[in-house]
């Protein structure tokens, strides 16, 4: 029997976002890959790295993508350099998965894949709530047939993503949640949808604390005619975890003083720094990997927990879907389907969860040379609904799509 091949990643950006991927190291040891390099600026998190996974480490962007062990590189910068380092890698001949906004605009994108297929590497928009177990399933269920078409998904998350320390820069480059958690959000009701999104009417509304985007609303006409109404309010009042037995983003239980804590935190910083900014980068490092161990407090300033504590789905928001015969919803441990007999339980297994469910589906996609569906053209068609929303709210009208694919 031939031996299964193992694909060497490699990290540029090596911080929160990959903290949170690294706890899902349990899950990703059982695939064919291997953590083989990191890239950062900051020495401490190669340091980590170095030890916890024997890899190589780098400074430089072009080093990491030059290095011949390195077959994926998984960017995880900041979203403005994105595209730069996307394109550094697919010119080495690396394939890339990018990190949620895939970039900070439609034309930044089109080179991403344009250079992705010159080069014929695969270009994966990276991990978002799409890829949890529940969404997955009942993006299956839908796709049956067995409850008739799509007719309908509402969409709704309340947490308190702004009142994090974001720096107040990297908050004002997504426009607040909207290009950070959108993409979450969008993809979920995209995959359930069917992915083409005809038109949408949006709006937008602000928070004064930290004068940025605190949320928006949706509405989003698919081109088979099923509606998706999808609603993000940020600003740490009201909390979707309430209605889903404080259940969080993870899967581990959410304290419900989470919304008080953060706002109550970025009250104190706002009135009480002398420089602010100083202030919340560091408190952002805290939750980076290669940090001095997080405190408890801290972890739940950043909504995170420890791995051994997630014992649920992970939970973006409240999403019920009809369908002509009957309707879906998450519950913590699965879904719940109400059809013609009454209410069904679906426990699912947590063994795969999203992290893992993205490196595999890259995985099938270059050594068996599948079509991956979460491509570059599927991250552009979701960053454009993103401006749309921003677009429509601007302009008090409806906004047709042009980039939009299939699932
Ligand atoms: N999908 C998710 O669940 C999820 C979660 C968190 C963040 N993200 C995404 O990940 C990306 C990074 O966000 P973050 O919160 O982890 O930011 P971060 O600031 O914590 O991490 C970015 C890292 O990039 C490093 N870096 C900066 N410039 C670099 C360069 N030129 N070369 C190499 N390294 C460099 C920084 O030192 C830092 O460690 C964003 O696009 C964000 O939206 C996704």
């Amino acid at each position: 029997m031939a031996e299964q091949r193992i694909l060497g990643l490699g990290f540029i950006g090596v911080g929160q976002a990959v903290a949170r991927i690294f706890q899902q190291y349990p899950d990703i040891e059982k695939l064919p890959y291997r953590f083989v390099a990191a890239c950062d600026l900051r020495q401490h998190s190669l340091d980590r790295f170095e030890n916890q996974f024997g890899g190589r480490t780098y400074r430089n962007a072009l080093q990491l993508c030059l290095d011949p062990n390195v077959d994926v590189v998984y960017i995880a910068t900041p979203p403005e350099m994105h595209k730069d380092h996307c394109l550094l890698a697919i010119a080495n001949g690396k394939h890339v998965i990018v990190e949620k906004p895939m970039a900070l605009s439609l034309s930044d994108c089109r080179e991403m894949i344009e250079a992705a297929d010159a080069q014929g590497v695969k270009l994966m928009a990276g991990h978002t709530h799409s890829f949890d177990a529940p969404i997955r399933k009942i993006s299956e269920i839908v796709r049956s047939g067995d409850l008739g078409g799509v007719l309908m998904i509402n969409s709704w998350n309340f947490n308190d993503f702004n009142a994090r320390p974001w720096p107040t820069s990297e908050l004002i480059s997504t426009y607040g949640p909207l290009l950070n958690q959108g993409p979450h959000q969008i993809d979920i009701v995209r995959q359930i949808g069917g992915g083409v999104v005809r038109s949408l009417r949006g709006t937008t509304i602000w928070d004064e604390s930290r004068q940025c985007i605190g949320g928006y609303s949706a509405l989003l006409e698919f081109e088979n005619g099923a509606s998706a109404s999808i609603s993000y309010d940020a600003r740490a009042y009201f909390d979707t975890a309430e209605l889903y037995g404080w259940v969080g983003e993870g899967g581990a239980l959410r304290d419900p003083e989470t919304n008080l804590r953060s706002r109550k935190n970025l009250d104190s910083l706002l009135h009480a720094s002398d420089d602010l900014e100083k202030a919340l980068e560091e408190q952002k490092e805290h939750g980076r990997y290669g940090a001095s161990e997080p405190t408890p407090e801290m972890l739940k300033l950043w909504g995170y927990t420890l791995a051994e504590n997630v014992i649920h789905q992970p939970f973006f928001g409240i999403t019920v879907v009809s369908c002509e015969r009957g309707a879906i919803r998450q519950y913590s441990d699965g879904l719940i389907i109400y059809g013609a007999e009454g209410r069904t339980e679906i426990p699912l297994d947590r063994s795969m969860r999203g992290r893992a469910a993205e490196l595999l589906e890259l995985y099938k996609g270059i050594v068996n040379d599948e079509p991956i569906f979460h491509d570059g053209r599927w991250g552009q068609a979701t960053l454009e609904v993103c401006f749309a929303i921003l677009e429509s709210a601007e302009n008090h009208a409806d906004v047709s799509m042009i980039y939009q694919v299939p699932v």
